[in-house]
């Protein structure tokens, strides 16, 4: 790339997390803003596991918005991109015009954003993705305020990536989406023994994006009807106080059965969207006859637009579950290639479990796991040698 100095150039880095759903948000009422038809709740993931990194510049001498994501370049009409961009420069003209020192909002923006974790995993990187360019925007064009509103227009789940911990997003009523936004329900040092376990599976085929899926089911499924009227508004309530007590089984429990109704949903579509597969349902069943030894329940799945599975579960339980994992889905990879992640202690597997578990081991049908824990939202990067574009705007 040039050594093209711009003396006018300003930058930001920022990273956001990764957010996983144990309400799911499945179905939307307004397309274009974005206005799901049930309310939703999640848990941000540690950013040290999964993060997604952005840098945006901006300079008189760019001639066009430009974007790079992973390296390629974009094409930046995209209409969700364009409502963020539009958006942030819109609140940021707002302050300018009350005397705010701001960047001008007239210059185009060189936007790089790079994720930590395979995209190709099927893991939510839209939602981490666009959390990460509303934030970073907003810290360029020195926007402050409620920014889960605009982030919502890029992805629905995104908004929900701009807190830490445990956050909700809002149904909300009006029609403009102003109360539709995400609000923090719990810090991420609330519950510091709650884990995660990401098992990425080994997956061939790409299964419908969640974009049009959802569109197809609010078309034709009348679950979908029933789960957004009568059931989601009293789970959301059991939910947040199943937080609030840290009930591991209940939320556990909760979480799984929210899991099992969005799939559900899946097939009540027309035509049907199937995102499991086989090894998704061995890791359901393998998860109940876990909890079914103990008689409680330890550790509880969740699955999003695709067949990885999401376990959560307590500090003292994973090391041996994770045991029981590597029992049943036999790694053909080396450890570091299988395990990545919050390390945990090796943990002895008792004969009589495996016995009564009594599953017919699968080799490799996990190709690797990572463990984390919750985490914060987003946060600028203070480094400038961490900058993903160079002092010529262009990436590194
Ligand atoms: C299954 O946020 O990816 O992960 O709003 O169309 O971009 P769009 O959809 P997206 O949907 C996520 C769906 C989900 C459940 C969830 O995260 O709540």
């Amino acid at each position: 790339m040039s050594e093209n100095i711009l003396q006018d150039l300003e930058m930001v880095t920022c990273t956001a997390p990764v957010n996983i759903a144990v309400i799911k948000y499945w179905g939307k009422r307004d397309e274009d803003l974005i206005l799901p038809v049930n309310a939703s709740l999640s848990v941000t993931l540690h950013q040290d596991h999964l993060r997604t990194t952005t840098t945006i510049a901006c300079s008189r001498s760019f001639h066009k918005d430009c974007i790079w994501l992973n390296g390629k370049e974009q094409d930046i009409s995209h209409p969700r991109l364009q409502s963020c961009l539009l958006e942030i420069r819109r609140l940021a003209q707002r302050r300018k015009n009350t005397g705010d020192p701001a960047s001008d909002v007239s210059n185009k923006v060189h936007i790089c954003s790079v994720n930590n974790f395979p995209t190709a995993a099927g893991l939510a990187s839209s939602a981490a993705g666009y959390a990460c360019l509303v934030y970073t925007l907003s810290q360029l064009f020195n926007v402050e305020g409620e920014l889960s509103g605009v982030a919502r227009q890029g992805s629905g789940s995104a908004c929900r990536s701009l807190y830490g911990g445990f956050v909700q997003w809002k149904l909300g009523e009006q029609s403009d989406g102003k109360d539709s936004i995400a609000e923090q329900v719990a810090s991420e040092l609330y519950w510091p023994e709650l884990r995660v376990l990401i098992l990425v599976v080994s997956a061939e085929q790409k299964s419908v994006g969640s974009t049009s899926g959802m569109h197809t089911s609010v078309e034709t499924s009348h679950l979908l009807k029933y789960r957004a009227d009568a059931v989601v508004p009293g789970r959301m309530e059991e939910m947040i106080r199943a937080i609030r007590l840290r009930d591991f089984p209940k939320f556990g429990e909760l979480t799984m059965k929210d899991s099992n109704q969005f799939h559900a949903i899946c097939l009540d579509t027309y035509p049907p969207i199937f995102y499991l597969n086989n090894i998704s349902h061995q890791i359901i069943s393998l998860v109940h006859r876990y909890n079914q030894y103990y008689g409680e329940t330890r550790v509880a799945y969740t699955f999003d637009a695709g067949p990885n599975a999401v376990i959560y579960s307590l500090q003292d339980y994973l090391p041996e579950f994770v045991e029981v994992v590597r029992h049943f889905f036999p790694p053909e990879v080396n450890e570091e290639e299988f395990f990545k992640g919050l390390p945990v202690c090796p943990a002895d597997l008792s004969e009589e479990m495996i016995r009564d578990i009594n599953m017919k081991p699968t080799p490799n049908g996990i190709r690797y796991m990572i463990s984390t824990k919750a985490g914060p939202g987003p946060r600028v990067v203070e480094d400038p040698n961490l900058h993903l574009l160079g002092a010529d705007g262009l990436p590194k």
